[in-house]
């Protein structure tokens, strides 16, 4: 895939369905007794990954008109055993939020994923399930998938202490903790994003928060809404905050962003960072807050993006360093050492495909040191098979020389639509 340099953006975007609500919006529906109707569903590679899982457990997912799903469960209790072992694909998501919800099933079942998720660290949630009573054991000493869960009996609640900020761990626990037989308190090192919380609530569940802490009391069943209206993905939006803020002449409206303040990160780094941007139109789209967005090109400084604020923008790293590349000084990175545990490597990858347009980065333990400005050249670069390093390298392309992306079909990961779009927002 060939992106060329462009003289502007222009336009209006309507965000896509925001991923990990459309991974959580499934899951707890499939949950319900009744029915439910699913808007601006993220119909992306991921997202249908763990459709699929759910529908090998017999819930039933039909599409209608304009994407919109339909969900069908048998209950709080009405998930089967599947015939197949569960196929998470590239979905670090479905994979770890499947094992909270499989955990507590009175049957077997088997998880596995790519080549790429089956690399990624899997303990984190076997760890505190198995303290729940729920029996995993994967590959490697129960390091990486396959997993096998094995039918649950007696599952309790427990006080669990995050070592790592983690969203998906967070959830896989408290997915678990709605069929445990006593409470369970998680306490997270620093807020992650809290869209399993608020989906909890969408769905009639009691969700108490003290400090870092999130309280949940066992349920016997869900009450479904009729509807969910996903908002549409920051971490999308993202990639245009970001080429419109580095592509001289450029102006795009950005329409039914999410602006849940634990996923708000790369608004407040590039507002520190010269950026000009406006949220306009704030409202809710049920518990989760949306908003329009217009970004017009600045001139950006380099900033210091630390540990604290790390997991509110955890996977917007690799386009805020293209950001960095053409800001006025430096930017440092540091407590990101997540990143080497993403869909690939993403500090070492970023280093290394951005280093083919000429960019001098620096990768340290846990972070990143780019200067700034730098002049970018056209080469050809690998996405390492990474959705959010296709998109960035797009961006820097778009936004210098041009770039030949390889392995470009991975944006189909979390928006299908980004190139095709891309097109469409050029100038010349
Ligand atoms: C996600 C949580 C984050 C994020 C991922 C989606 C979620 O991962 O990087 O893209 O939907 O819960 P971690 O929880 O592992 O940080």
């Amino acid at each position: 895939m060939k992106v060329t340099g462009t003289t502007g953006l222009k336009g209006t975007v309507n965000i896509p369905g925001d991923k990990s609500i459309s991974h959580r919006s499934i899951m707890l529906a499939g949950l319900a007794d009744t029915p439910v109707k699913i808007t601006n569903f993220l119909h992306a590679a991921d997202c249908w990954s763990t459709i699929d899982c759910m529908r090998a457990l017999r819930v039933r997912v039909e599409q209608g008109d304009a994407g919109v799903l339909t969900v069908t469960g048998n209950g709080f209790y009405g998930l089967r055993e599947p015939h197949e072992v569960l196929d998470a694909g590239n979905s670090g998501t479905t994979i770890r939020l499947m094992t909270g919800l499989l955990g507590v099933q009175p049957f077997f079942s088997v998880m596995t994923g790519d080549a790429s998720l089956r690399k990624r660290p899997m303990a984190r949630v076997i760890t505190p399930l198995a303290r729940m009573g729920i029996n995993i054991k994967g590959r490697e000493q129960s390091r990486y998938a396959p997993l096998a869960i094995l039918a649950a009996e007696q599952i309790q609640g427990i006080e669990y202490d995050m070592p790592v900020a983690s969203a998906q761990v967070k959830s896989a626990i408290l997915l678990a903790a709605l069929f445990a037989n006593s409470p369970t308190i998680v306490t997270e090192p620093m807020p992650s994003r809290d869209h399993t919380e608020r989906m909890f609530e969408t769905f009639g569940i009691p969700v108490k928060r003290e400090g870092n802490s999130i309280i949940i009391e066992p349920v016997q069943k869900v009450d479904a809404p009729e509807q969910i209206d996903v908002p549409g993905d920051i971490s999308s939006a993202a990639f245009w905050l970001v080429a419109a803020s580095i592509i001289p002449n450029s102006q795009l409206v950005l329409v039914n962003v999410g602006i849940n303040p634990t996923r708000t990160g790369i608004l407040d780094i590039l507002t520190q960072m010269g950026a000009d941007i406006t949220v306009t139109n704030e409202r809710w789209s049920g518990r989760e807050p949306v908003a329009d967005i217009i970004v017009r090109s600045a001139k950006l400084q380099g900033v210091t993006i630390g540990a604290e604020i790390i997991p509110r923008l955890i996977d917007e790293i690799p386009v805020l360093t293209v950001a960095a590349l053409f800001a006025e000084g430096q930017t440092i990175v540091t407590g990101a050492e997540e990143l080497r545990v993403k869909e690939t490597d993403r500090l070492k990858a970023v280093v290394l495909e951005l280093g083919k347009m000429g960019a001098a980065i620096d990768e340290t333990a846990d972070g990143l040191i780019i200067n700034g400005p730098q002049k970018l050249n056209f080469a050809s670069c690998n996405s390492h098979h990474d959705h959010r390093m296709a998109m960035a390298l797009a961006v820097a392309g778009a936004a210098a020389q041009g770039v030949e992306i390889e392995e470009p079909d991975c944006v189909k990961i979390s928006y299908p639509d980004f190139f095709s779009i891309l097109a469409a927002l050029r100038q010349e």
